[in-house]
């Protein structure tokens, strides 16, 4: 049974403290490495799916060409049995030129959308398996606060769960750096990232980050967190310079810039760790109350950049 009326949800998208960046299986998108990332407040993705005569996606009101949702629609027709065609209509509140991964919100709000809408029974571990085969970073959008992503080995053991950590009064500064994005998508970028001689080393050493990363979590030392995303996220993006098929860099002149006003801040005593993702802009891992001092504290040095302050989101909701 279906629900003529349609279903909407509601994902949040999240930053990756550790990273995925690089997978094992492309088929079934399974990663190299388990990450774990924050689910923010400020950024999210609202999806509609109705009952259609054929799949189609609108976002903030634009018709788009649907052949990714179309694909990853038939995965879900294939795994949990077929459903009618969809209409997809998203509101994205991530915005574009924020570098923040607007596919992990869009993901995780339509898996969610048509579990609802197909009646499915399932928890968030297993909406966010489902999710996967859309987006790898879409599986860690269901929860509130902090999610790992486990990598698993099979697609019935990779997928994310939440975190439980102790209150911990974490924000993000978003830079969003003006400039050129480079136009590499996130699966050619790991694909050129696995060709370095580096890659393996990046893999071990992010086991151990991960370990790290969680006793740093759970004693609410927001430094050490800080600390190790930096080192992990510094160590994701000379992987692509040192590609050996075809070396490239998301990061520019400004985001260079910003990560040395970042050691400069750290030297002033705040606390202030960078991480990036797939394009030039960064996000400054600090305390909640030293966030707005850091955010002026770059506004003076830099006209051209926006910047906003986000704090930890909720997981997935329905309306
Ligand atoms: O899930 P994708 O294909 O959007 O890849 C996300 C990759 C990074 O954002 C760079 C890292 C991550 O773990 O989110």
């Amino acid at each position: 049974m279906t629900d003529q009326n349609g279903q909407t949800a509601i994902a949040h998208t999240n930053i990756a403290f550790i990273k995925y960046w690089g997978k094992a299986d492309l088929t079934l998108n399974l990663p190299t490495t388990s990450s774990l990332s924050l689910t923010l407040n400020e950024y999210y993705t609202k999806t509609r799916v109705e009952e259609a005569d054929e799949d189609s996606l609108l976002i903030n009101d634009l018709p788009q060409d649907g052949k990714r949702i179309h694909q990853f629609l038939d995965v879900l027709r294939a795994e949990m049995g077929d459903f009618p065609p969809l209409r997809v209509i998203s509101e994205n509140k991530v915005p574009l030129s924020a570098g923040l991964a607007s596919s992990a919100s869009s993901f995780a709000a339509l898996t969610a959308a048509v579990a609802k809408f197909n009646h499915w029974d399932l928890s968030l571990e297993e909406l966010s398996r489902l999710s996967r085969r859309g987006s790898g970073s879409a599986t860690r959008s269901f929860f509130a606060g902090f999610a790992i992503w486990e990598k698993g080995d099979k697609d019935e053991n990779s997928y994310a769960h939440a975190l439980k950590t102790p209150d911990l009064p974490i924000a993000l500064v978003v830079c969003k750096v003006s400039g050129m994005v480079k136009k590499v998508s996130s699966s050619d970028g790991m694909r050129r990232a696995q060709t370095s001689p580096d890659y393996q080393a990046w893999v071990d050493e992010s086991a151990k980050q991960l370990d790290e990363m969680k006793a740093a979590l759970a004693a609410a030392d927001i430094k050490k967190v800080g600390e190790i995303a930096e080192a992990n996220a510094l160590a994701m993006h000379n992987l692509n310079l040192t590609a050996e098929d075809r070396r490239f860099t998301y990061l520019n002149q400004e985001t260079v810039k910003v990560l040395e006003q970042v050691k400069a801040l750290r030297k002033q005593g705040f606390i202030a760790y960078a991480t990036m993702d797939a394009g030039p802009n960064v996000k400054i891992i600090t305390k909640k109350d030293q966030a707005p001092a850091i955010k002026e504290h770059l506004a003076k040095r830099f006209r051209k950049i926006q910047f906003d302050i986000a704090t930890a989101g909720p997981g997935i909701s329905y309306e």
